[in-house]
């Protein structure tokens, strides 16, 4: 009897015997999903990182822009800049990454990327009427699966929060083309601040680099009146950082992390399954966090 009692209080999910899905604890996972559907769409909230966890990693061996790697386009910076760019990109993005090193140690080299490449921006005056039409011309690209996810969030009322070291505008652009920036949806991002001309100034707040979301949780989404009262959390990433996303939820119940692994697999593996709750190796689609979204709500 108890065996039988057992295997009814946990989630079913075809989806997660998937090859590419690892777990440290497969029973958890189960026991948390089944609380959270018992608890029901009402009780839910989801928070999402946006690069390379909303977007594609790759597609077709190429990879696929980040928002700040979509402002990289001729409309908006000039090629010295362009340049600059790119060779941040290839001296930070491996720190970044890197297995071998601490979030602590990794902080203030992210400071000084972010910080260079946004002063570097600033320099190119760049102008917001222009914005959408970089997006459009990008090759930036939604996991598949996309249209599912962010249409169910909506239909059952559940908020989702994307928390994103990236652009906000260039993100919400993103979204809005590709037809899914509902009401439901709420923003933590690095907004630009236009002067009146519509030209570049500075950036909005304080910065939000891969490995301090831990601080804007705290000071922007514990904020968030629509959040309230939603214990139940799905936490989406692919960064370490990201894990720290949801720490401004108080009176958290049940939280279920799921961790894109994209990049440097082998070196990365273990630490990833230890520490998110459901790890999807190289996977570019919505697939497992839809089929839960669907057992869940
Ligand atoms: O949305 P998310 O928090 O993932 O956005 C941050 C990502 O953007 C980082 O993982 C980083 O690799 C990338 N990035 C970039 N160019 C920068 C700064 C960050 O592509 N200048
Ligand atoms: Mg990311």
């Amino acid at each position: 009897v108890l065996a039988i009692w057992h295997q009814l209080t946990k989630a079913e999910i075809p989806e997660l015997a998937k090859c590419s899905v690892l777990m440290r604890d497969r029973s958890r996972v189960e026991d948390t999903i089944y609380a959270m559907q018992r608890a029901g769409a009402g009780r839910l909230q989801v928070i999402s990182d946006f690069d390379m966890t909303l977007t594609r990693f790759a597609h077709n061996g190429k990879r696929v822009p980040t928002t700040h790697n979509i402002l990289d386009h001729r409309l908006l910076i000039d090629e010295d800049c362009s340049k600059k760019i790119r060779e941040l990109l290839n001296t930070y993005y491996p720190i970044e990454i890197d297995a071998g090193r601490s979030a602590e140690d990794k902080l203030p080299l992210m400071v000084e990327w972010w910080t260079q490449v946004h002063e570097l921006l600033i320099q190119q005056r760049i102008r917001k009427e222009l914005l959408a039409q970089a997006v459009k011309e990008s090759s930036t690209m939604l996991r598949e699966g996309y249209k599912v996810f962010f249409d169910r969030l909506t239909e059952q009322q559940v908020p989702l929060l994307i928390f994103s070291a990236g652009v906000g505008d260039v993100l919400e652009e993103v979204i809005r083309q590709n037809n899914v920036f509902h009401p439901n949806v709420h923003i933590i991002s690095n907004y630009m601040d236009f002067d009146q001309a519509g030209v570049l100034r500075a950036f909005q707040g304080q910065l939000i680099h891969t490995f301090n979301k831990r601080e804007g949780a705290l000071s922007h989404a514990s904020g968030l009146r629509v959040l309230q009262g939603r214990p139940n959390v799905l936490l989406l990433g692919d960064s370490l950082g990201d894990l720290t996303m949801a720490d401004g939820v108080s009176e958290h119940q049940n939280i279920l992390t799921i961790g894109f692994l994209n990049d440097q697999m082998d070196e990365r593996k273990e630490l990833y399954v230890k520490s998110f709750d459901v790890v999807l190796v190289k996977d570019e689609t919505m697939e497992v966090p839809n089929a839960i979204l669907k057992y869940i709500t």
